[in-house]
C-alpha cells in the first residue's frame, strides 16, 4: 500500500481535509460547511461539536474516496482559524459555543487591559480578536461558566482533542491569545493574573509535535488503522505559510480567505509594535511572522454575492469586475463590516461605498469590492515596508489567488510581483506537511517544502496601473478617519432598538 498524510483545517465556513502522498501530490480532497451563528451585534460563535463533526466526515469521506482504494494513512494534523476561545469543564466538555476570532463584543475587556498594560502586551497589540479578551468577557458576564471552566484551547486544539484525547496547545496558535511569552515560550501566568485568570492553561508543544494517535474507537467509526499518528499542526495562517513555502525571513505571504493577512516571516528576536500589526510564532520552530489583518476580506466578497449578485458564482463577480476601469469609475469601498484590526485597531467601524453615483454599474461596485479589500491589505504592507522589511515578492494563497484578475490587481496595487502556486490548497497543505515531516518523511520543513510546492506563474506589477491605483489609495485613506464617527454613530442607534 502506498502511504499518505491528512491535512485538517478548520476554517470559519468550512472545514477541508486533503490527503498527500510522499510525492506531494494530493490524491483526494473532501470539504464540509459550517454553520456561524451572529445572535447579537458584534458577536461570533460556532459549535465546537460541529467542528468535530465536520472534520470526522471529511476523513471518514477521503477515507471512502475511490481514488484513496491504494493507500493508507499513516498520520495527520491540523490547522485552524485563530484566536477562538473553547472552554472546558472538569469533566472536559464544553462550557459554551466558541466565541470567534472575528467577534468584537469584548472592547471593554480591551479596555481593561489597556489601562492596566498599555496598547502592546506580549508582543501584540490589544485587540478584540484576541483570546484573553475573550476570557475576561466569560470572567464578566458568565460568572458561572467561568467557575466552571478548567481548561482552555482553540478551534483545532478541540478537534484534535476529540481525535486523540490529549490537550495540548502549539507555540503558533499559543501565541495568538495575549497570554504567550515570546521570549521563553511559556505562558506568561503573570499577565493573566493581573485580570484574575484562573490557572486553566493547556500544556504547549511545538507545531510539529507528536501528540498522540487517533483513538481506538474513531479509527474504527472512521474504517482507519488504529495506529494513524497525530502532530500538534498549526493556526491557518502559520500553517498556510508552510504550505506556500513561506519560511524564512522577509518572505512574504497574502491570504484572502474569509479574513485577509499579510505576513512577512522574521526571525524570533524582531519585534514590530506598530499600527496593530500582530507578531505570531511560526509552525517552523524558531521563526515568528508580522502580520496585519483585514477582518472582512472574501467575507465582503461573500456579503457582495449574498446581498447584490446572488445568482452569480465569485468567478463571475470577479469576471464582472474586470469589465470596469482602475479605480471603478470613481467608486471607493471600505471593507470594514466587522471593524478592522490593521491598520485602525477599531471594533466599531463600518464599512462603506463613498462616491456612488448614478452612473455606476454593477461592474463598478464588483471592482470597487476587490480594489478596497487589496487597499485594506495594502495598509498592512506599506506599514510593514515601513518597518525596514523589503517586500518586493508575495506569495498568494486563498481565494485571491483564484483569479489571474485579482492576482494581477494585487500586484499592481502592492507593487509587488506575485507568486503564485500550481497547487493552491492553503493552510490543509501545510498542516499534512507538518504530519509529513512529523513522520519522518523528510529531514526538515524545507526539504517536504522542496518535494510538495511547486510555484506557478509570478505576475508582475504595471507601473501605471500602480501609479493610478496610488492616486485612488490615497483618498482610501481618508475614508477611515472621515467616516469613524459616522459609522459608529449609525452602530449605536441601531444598537439601541
Ligand atoms: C488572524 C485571524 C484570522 C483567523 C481566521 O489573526 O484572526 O486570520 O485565523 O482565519
Amino acid at each position: 500500500m502506498k502511504e499518505v498524510v491528512l491535512g485538517i483545517d478548520v476554517g470559519t465556513s468550512s472545514v477541508k481535509a486533503i490527503a498527500v502522498d510522499k510525492q506531494g501530490s494530493v490524491v483526494a480532497v473532501a470539504k464540509e460547511e459550517l454553520n456561524i451563528y451572529h445572535d447579537f451585534p458584534g458577536y461570533s460563535e460556532q459549535d465546537p461539536d460541529e467542528w468535530f463533526e465536520a472534520a470526522a466526515s471529511c476523513v471518514k469521506q477521503l477515507r471512502q474516496d475511490e481514488a484513496m482504494a491504494e493507500y493508507v494513512i499513516k498520520g495527520l494534523s491540523f490547522s485552524g482559524q485563530m484566536h477562538g476561545l473553547v472552554l472546558l469543564n472538569e469533566v472536559l466538555e464544553l462550557l459554551r459555543r466558541a466565541i470567534l476570532w472575528n467577534d468584537t463584543r469584548s472592547s471593554e475587556q480591551c479596555k481593561q487591559i489597556i489601562n492596566q498594560l498599555g496598547n502592546y502586551v506580549l508582543g501584540n497589540p490589544v485587540l478584540e480578536g484576541f483570546t484573553l479578551t475573550k476570557l475576561l468577557w466569560v470572567k464578566e458576564h458568565e460568572p458561572k461558566n467561568w467557575e466552571q471552566a478548567h481548561v482552555f484551547m482553540l478551534p483545532k486544539d478541540y478537534v484534535r482533542f476529540k481525535f486523540t484525547n490529549q490537550i495540548n496547545m502549539e507555540y503558533s496558535d499559543g501565541s495568538s491569545t495575549l497570554l504567550l511569552d515570546p521570549v521563553t515560550n511559556e505562558w506568561s501566568k503573570e499577565t493573566g493574573e493581573c485580570f484574575g485568570m484562573k490557572d486553566i492553561y493547556p500544556e504547549l508543544v511545538p507545531s510539529t509535535a507528536k501528540v498522540g494517535h487517533i483513538t481506538a474507537s474513531l479509527a474504527r467509526e472512521l474504517g482507519l488503522e488504529d495506529d494513524v499518528a497525530v502532530f500538534a499542526g498549526g493556526g491557518d495562517n502559520a500553517c498556510g505559510a508552510v504550505g506556500a513555502g513561506v519560511m524564512n525571513a522577509n518572505e512574504t505571504l497574502c491570504s484572502i480567505g474569509t479574513s485577509g493577512v499579510v505576513l512577512s516571516c522574521e526571525t524570533e528576536e524582531d519585534k514590530t509594535m506598530y499600527h496593530n500589526i500582530h507578531m505570531f510564532k511560526h509552525a517552523k520552530m524558531h521563526m515568528s511572522y508580522a502580520m496585519g489583518v483585514t477582518l472582512a476580506a472574501g467575507d465582503s466578497l461573500s456579503w457582495l454575492k449574498r446581498t447584490v449578485f446572488p445568482n452569480l458564482d465569485f468567478a463571475e463577480i470577479v469576471d464582472l469586475a474586470a469589465q470596469s476601469q482602475p479605480g471603478s469609475n470613481g467608486l471607493l469601498f471600505a471593507p470594514y463590516l466587522s471593524g478592522e484590526r490593521t491598520p485602525h485597531g477599531d471594533a466599531n467601524i463600518r464599512g462603506s461605498f463613498i462616491g456612488l453615483s448614478g452612473m455606476h454599474t454593477e461592474a463598478d461596485m464588483a471592482r470597487a469590492v476587490l480594489e478596497g479589500i487589496t487597499f485594506s491589505l495594502y495598509d498592512s504592507i506599506a506599514y510593514l515596508r515601513e518597518t525596514g522589511k523589503n517586500i518586493s515578492e508575495i506569495v498568494a494563497i486563498g481565494g485571491g489567488a483564484q483569479s489571474e484578475f485579482w492576482l494581477q490587481l494585487q500586484a499592481d496595487i502592492f507593487n509587488a510581483d506575485i507568486k503564485s502556486l500550481r497547487n493552491s490548497e492553503g493552510p490543509s497543505m501545510g498542516a499534512a506537511m507538518i504530519a509529513a515531516y512529523g513522520l519522518g518523511w523528510f529531514e526538515s520543513l524545507e526539504a517536504c517544502v522542496d518535494q510538495f510546492i511547486e510555484y506557478g506563474a509570478v505576475y508582475h506589477p504595471n507601473t501605471e496601473r500602480h501609479q493610478r491605483y496610488q492616486e485612488f489609495y490615497k483618498l482610501y485613506q481618508q475614508v477611515y478617519p472621515q467616516t469613524k464617527d459616522i459609522t459608529k454613530g449609525l452602530l449605536e442607534l441601531t444598537r439601541k432598538h
